[in-house]
């Protein structure tokens, strides 16, 4: 069946407190829309999660800068709206931005220390943008659990930060990074790529798991960022944004990695901007 598509905040509460009547708990996935894969992972870790999903599909300005992909983000109403029924998502909430901004809207909600650096440092408008939104989209929908990608590993951080500090009483659940079959996280922004920077691309991914295995077996980050820096320099990356190994909590630098640990990079093929991250297991 496909998704009743919700526009406005009281026409969700109105859903989410029906629900709640019938004693049903409630997941919902935060998108930005253009759906691929790796949202699908959400849906359906929601769907395990909770009796009802709902899915927000909202393109949030103000983790835009001026001179980002805004405009030209990927909008496709109709092909996610089936992609949602297929997956028996209840419920769609697909905002306009006036019913999130609306005139005279002055309160962004910053978390500061886990944002300050990786995205941070790149793109300093880019947590106030999420943290706000993020809040919002919690407190309109009160849902007992809310799922977000590792893909985006410091965003899940700064989510779990926020709805520590402000008692949001809504369980934050992680789901793994979907990628394609040759590594490449899966990503709205893959699309951009041309055919030559597609077949570059899944090197990122091959780098960041040789570093972390590097760091599990001991080695020095100063040193396998050095060499996973050179070898996606090889390959084509022509910058590199950061490329770093934090403490997975905290997203503290780690010098040597021996608690739980994360390689985190952005680097630009041609005029798009790729992220990963995984995880550091320590040889045993
Ligand atoms: P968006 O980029 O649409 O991503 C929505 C969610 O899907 C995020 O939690 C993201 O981490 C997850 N996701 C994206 N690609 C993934 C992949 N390959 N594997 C697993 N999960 C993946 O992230 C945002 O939107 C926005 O910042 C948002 C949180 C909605 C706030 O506007």
């Amino acid at each position: 069946m496909a998704p009743s598509v919700i526009d406005s905040v009281a026409g969700l509460r109105e859903a989410v407190a029906a629900w709640r009547r019938d004693g049903l708990t409630v997941a919902l996935v935060p998108t930005m829309g253009a759906l691929h894969e790796g949202h699908m992972a959400l849906v359906r870790a929601a769907r395990a999660h909770g009796d009802r999903t709902v899915v927000s599909l909202f393109v949030n300005p103000t983790q835009f800068a001026p001179d980002e992909d805004f405009a030209l983000y990927p909008r496709r109403q109709t092909d996610d709206l089936a992609k949602l029924a297929d997956a028996g998502v209840e419920a769609a909430f697909m905002p306009p931005t006036a019913a999130i901004y609306p005139p005279g809207f002055a309160t962004t909600v910053r978390v500061e220390g886990v944002t300050a650096g990786l995205e941070g440092a790149s793109r300093p408008h880019f947590f106030d943008g999420v943290g706000t939104v993020v809040t919002k989209l919690l407190l309109q929908c009160l849902p007992d659990v809310a799922l977000f990608g590792e893909k985006d590993y410091q965003q899940l951080v700064t989510v779990r930060r926020l709805v520590a500090d402000l008692d949001i009483p809504c369980q934050i659940e992680a789901v793994p990074t979907v990628r394609a079959a040759d590594g490449l996280a899966l990503s709205s922004r893959n699309a951009y790529l041309s055919v030559e920077e597609r077949r570059i691309a899944p090197k990122l991914f091959e780098v960041l798991t040789w570093m972390a295995t590097a760091l599990g077996e001991g080695a020095a980050s100063a040193d396998a960022i050095a060499q996973g820096a050179a070898a996606l320099r090889d390959a084509g990356f022509a910058r590199i944004d950061y490329l770093a190994a934090c403490d997975a909590e905290t997203l503290e630098p780690v010098v040597r990695v021996d608690v739980s640990a994360r390689v985190l990079a952005a680097v630009w093929l041609g005029e798009t901007r790729l992220i990963d991250n995984v995880p550091v297991s320590l040889a045993s």
